[in-house]
């Protein structure tokens, strides 16, 4: 039986995948507001036991933390209950700081637990279908895309009861791309064996009205290792309507457009005899449905419950699987800290002119020397 806790309501986004695994029990719940503890202890059922202190939680015999409270939090208490002997599943971001990401890297390192980014948005379904386009051919030599994350968060800068929301600092109170990952762990699916070197963040300024020190809109260019190149956009305060998961994908033998609306549909184009390069016609993606993952498209009622048709289920159950295992998962802590790293240089980048920043290489064995902020 692997016991688990859950620290932040959002944490309940894996209640569903949770249950639908055997020997899998949620056995402690955890957050500082006792009316969300209660109530989250409610809807987990059972007899969990319920904490307001993280550290109070891991004293107990759980093997495993998800830790879904405010991005601030992550790194301290993914260290904490690494020290303490459990393995962890991390919301977004991975951290706050940079010095932070190293401190999650040496922790994940010297503790031997599994640590877990729980970067969703990988988990769609069309993401993991271009994937596999991608490595079929299809689109021949990947070397662009674009990814977006456009979403109006006005209303989340203040609590309901009138407390100010720690968005309103950590989030909109900071320049810079602040929320990457959602747009770059997808593109970064279609460049097999990549990571992003540097980065260079340009945005209009800030343009809102609200007093919050976040610029209405950035653009962030990534260059990788392989020399391909990202654009991804992320707006939290300009005025319009939601798109959260935008994706362009570009390679030498065609193209991917992802739905700009939700009237709109997601778009594909091969080179062919049929489809000259200079005249080419969009086809429906959902033409190349075999793409699709088996375990998508197999996927039981139950594990479709859990939500975005089986994908909130599936990154729990590769979180389980890497924990019986002891293997570490492909969304493993060096990819959350080169992802999160691209958007907190952002900030640098984007305060001195679009200035180029190197995206350090947080993986094993990197010299002392090297985990620095080059400018
Ligand atoms: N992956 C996604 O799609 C997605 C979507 C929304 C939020 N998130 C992430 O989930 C996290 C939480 O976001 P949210 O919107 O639920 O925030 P929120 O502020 O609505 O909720 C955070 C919860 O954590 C609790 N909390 C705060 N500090 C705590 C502490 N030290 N110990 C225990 N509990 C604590 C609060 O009481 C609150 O109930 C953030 O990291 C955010 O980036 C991810």
């Amino acid at each position: 039986m692997i016991k688990i806790g859950i620290a932040g309501t959002r944490g309940l986004s894996t209640l569903m995948g949770l249950k639908a695994i055997e020997d899998v029990e949620i056995a402690a719940m955890c957050d500082l507001d006792e009316k969300h503890l209660e109530e989250s202890a409610e809807k987990i059922g059972g007899n969990i036991k319920k904490f307001r202190v993280f550290d109070d939680m891991l004293e107990t015999d759980i093997d495993a933390v998800i830790i879904a409270t405010p991005m601030q939090c992550h790194v301290p208490q993914a260290i904490a209950a690494l020290e303490a002997g459990k393995h962890v599943m991390s919301e977004v971001t991975a951290g706050v700081t940079m010095d932070e990401l190293w401190w999650l890297c040496e922790s994940v390192e010297k503790y031997g637990k599994i640590y877990m980014y729980g970067e969703n948005y990988i988990y769609d379904a069309r993401v993991q279908q271009i994937k596999n386009m991608v490595a079929a051919g299809l689109f021949g030599e990947t070397y662009y895309a674009e990814g977006m994350y456009l979403h109006n968060i006005g209303d989340l800068f203040v609590y309901p009861g009138g407390k100010t929301s720690w968005r309103s600092y950590w989030q909109c109170g900071i320049r810079g791309n602040f929320y990457p990952t959602h747009s770059i762990g997808p593109v970064m699916q279609w460049f097999p064996g990549d990571r992003i070197t540097e980065i260079s963040t340009f945005s209009p300024g800030i343009r809102n009205s609200l007093g919050l020190k976040q610029d209405s809109g950035t653009t962030t260019m990534c260059r990788t290792a392989k020399g391909n190149l990202l654009n991804i956009r992320v707006d939290c305060t300009s005025p319009r309507p939601h798109n959260m998961s935008f994706y362009h994908l570009q390679g030498t033998g065609g193209a991917f457009f992802s739905k700009a609306h939700d009237e709109d549909i997601d778009r594909v184009s091969f080179v062919s005899d049929e489809n000259p390069a200079h005249n080419m016609k969009w086809q429906k993606l959902e033409e190349y449905e075999k793409y699709i993952p088996e375990r998508y498209r197999n996927a039981t009622d139950e594990q479709k419950k859990a939500g975005h048709n089986g994908g909130d289920f599936f990154i729990v159950e590769d979180f389980i699987n890497a924990v019986r295992t002891g293997t570490q998962p492909e969304l493993d802590v060096y990819k959350a800290c080169q992802w999160t790293a691209a958007g907190l240089l952002s900030g640098l980048s984007v305060t001195n002119g679009g200035k180029t920043m190197a995206v350090p290489d947080f993986r094993k064995g990197v010299p002392n020397e090297e985990k620095i902020i080059k400018l």
